[in-house]
C-alpha cells in the first residue's frame, strides 16, 4: 500500500470546503442516488473509498450499519466520528469473502483506474443475495473532455473514447484538477460490472437535464455467478 495517498494532500479541503459546498443541497443527487438505489436494509454495508465518511449518516438512516475502507490516512481521520473505518486498498480489501450484506462505491471509480478489479472485490466480500451500489460521475458528460462551465451548453470535445487519467477540467473547485481522476466510457464502465459477475437491477442519472451523475444497483447472484 502507498505510504501516502494522493488524497492525503487534500482531505483538510475536502472536509471543510468540497463537502459542505457539494452536499448542501444534493443538487447532484448524490445522496438521492445512494437512498433510493441501496434502499432500507440491515447487515453491514461496506463503503469502498468511504473518505471522509460523508455518506454514514444516510446508510445508517436507512437501517444498514455503515462501515469503511479506505486509502487515505487523511481522509479517515475525518470519517473516524462518522463510522468504523480501515485503512486499505479498495483492490484488496481486507474484508472476508462474503462478509458484508451490502458494498457501496461513491463517486470513487475515477479515483481507481483499475475499478474493474474493485468491482470484483465487490462482489467476492457481498454475500450471495446481497446489493451493490455504485455512484459516480457520468461517463459520458463528465471528464476533461467536458466542459461544462455553461450548464446550458455542455460541450463534449474530442477524448471520450480514450480511458485515459487526467487533471484536465473546466473549473478549479472540483477534485480532478488537484489529483486527477480516470476515465472509463459508459459501455467499458457497464462490462466491468457484468465481468464481475454482478446482476444490474436499476440505472439513474441525477444532477441536471445533462446529468453529472450515473448510479446503478447490481445483485450478487444467490446461486453463484452467472458468468
Ligand atoms: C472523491 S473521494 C470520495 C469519498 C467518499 N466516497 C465521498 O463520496 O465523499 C475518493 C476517495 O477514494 C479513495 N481511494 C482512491 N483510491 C483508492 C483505493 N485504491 N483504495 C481505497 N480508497 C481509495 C480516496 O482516498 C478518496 O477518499
Amino acid at each position: 500500500m502507498a505510504a501516502t495517498a494522493a488524497y492525503d494532500e487534500i482531505a483538510d479541503w475536502y472536509e471543510a470546503e468540497f463537502s459542505p459546498r457539494s452536499s448542501a443541497d444534493d443538487s447532484l443527487g448524490v445522496d438521492r442516488a445512494l437512498r433510493d438505489l441501496l434502499g432500507r436494509g440491515d447487515g453491514r454495508c461496506l463503503e469502498i473509498g468511504c473518505g471522509t465518511g460523508v455518506h454514514a449518516a444516510s446508510v445508517r438512516a436507512l437501517g444498514w450499519t455503515p462501515i469503511g475502507v479506505d486509502l487515505s490516512a487523511g481522509m479517515l481521520r475525518h470519517a473516524r466520528g462518522r463510522l468504523p473505518c480501515a485503512r486499505g486498498d479498495a483492490e484488496r480489501l481486507p474484508v472476508g469473502d462474503a462478509s458484508v450484506d451490502a458494498a457501496i462505491a461513491m463517486m470513487v471509480h475515477t479515483d481507481m483506474p483499475a475499478y474493474p478489479a474493485v468491482l470484483r472485490e465487490a462482489a467476492r466480500v457481498v454475500r450471495p443475495g446481497g446489493v451493490f451500489v455504485h455512484v459516480g460521475v457520468h461517463p459520458c458528460f463528465c471528464g476533461g473532455f467536458a466542459d461544462r462551465s455553461d450548464p446550458e451548453a455542455v460541450v463534449i470535445r474530442t477524448g471520450y473514447g480514450d480511458g485515459h487519467w487526467t487533471k484536465e477540467s473546466w473549473t478549479d473547485r472540483g477534485i480532478r484538477d488537484k489529483v486527477g481522476a480516470s476515465h472509463f466510457p459508459l459501455a467499458e464502465l457497464l462490462n466491468a460490472v457484468l465481468a464481475a459477475g454482478m446482476v444490474p437491477e436499476r440505472f439513474a442519472e441525477t444532477g441536471g437535464s445533462t446529468p453529472v451523475v450515473l448510479a446503478l444497483r447490481a445483485r450478487i447472484p444467490a446461486g453463484g455467478s452467472p458468468v
